[in-house]
């Protein structure tokens, strides 16, 4: 696949090596342009990463992945209609400003992703994992305590498809269900940057009680 990543920081960059090591391409891009993008990563990777503005990698990816932080979602350019849009992000007030539905706890941020961009196939995965460990952490299929990270979404198809991604990556995807469930694994929650396996994952969340700020 083509794989579009919005966001060239800590966690589109370590998205750009998983998905060149699993043999895909990626397109990259951050808020200024091309030419401006990490040269550590744009050497890294090579002839197997396009350096690309949000615009081209929004409408010439199969599979765009935003690793932005959330206050800037609503620059995100709409996809075409269907297009799997992976939603790595994570509320921090701090960073983000004060975002009322999160505080209230009426919405999620991948929810929020989702209205920004209404006919994208939205799915949450790879937020509740510290950036350095999407390389660290990873493991073959079957190896003993292999990792595990969830995927929700509100279309099945798009989840099994970013699942087989996650498995590709090097964990073991655990499918959590409709993107509203997404709040079980936002930032402050048991599972929130702990390594779990698949069992030890889909225990915790099920015991997690939901906190006024959502996921
Ligand atoms: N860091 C982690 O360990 C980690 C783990 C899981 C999830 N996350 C979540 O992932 C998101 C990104 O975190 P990060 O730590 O990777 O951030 P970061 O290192 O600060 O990088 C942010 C990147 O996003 C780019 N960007 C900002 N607005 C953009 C736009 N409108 N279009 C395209 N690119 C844009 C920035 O480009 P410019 O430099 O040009 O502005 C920069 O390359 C956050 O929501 C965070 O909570 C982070």
């Amino acid at each position: 696949m083509k794989i579009g990543i919005l966001g060239a920081g800590n966690i589109g960059k370590q998205i750009g090596r998983l998905a060149v090591s699993s043999g895909h391409h990626v397109l990259l891009s951050n808020s200024r342009g091309p030419e401006t993008l990490p040269f550590d990563i744009v050497a890294e990777l090579g002839d197997s990463l396009t350096p690309s503005t949000a615009r081209e990698v929004v409408t010439e990816s199969d599979l765009v992945v935003v690793a932005i932080p959330l206050g800037n979602y609503s620059r995100i350019p709409e996809p075409p209609a269907g297009k799997i849009v992976i939603d790595a992000g994570n509320y921090y007030q701090a960073r983000d400003g004060v975002i009322a539905e999160l505080e209230s706890g009426s919405a999620t941020t991948s929810g929020l992703l989702q209205a920004h961009l209404p006919t994208a196939r939205v799915v949450k995965a790879f937020n509740h994992i510290a950036s350095a460990e999407l390389t660290t952490d990873s493991r073959k299929p079957g190896s003993p305590g292999r990792r595990a990270l969830i995927v929700a979404g509100d279309d099945p198809t798009a989840r099994a498809t970013v699942a087989g991604l996650v498995d590709a990556f090097g964990f073991d995807p655990l499918d959590i269900g409709e993107l509203s469930e997404g709040w079980r694994v936002q930032a402050g929650t048991p599972a929130y940057c702990v390594p779990l396996t698949k069992e030890e994952l889909s225990e915790s969340l099920s015991r997690t009680e939901r906190p006024s700020a959502s996921a």
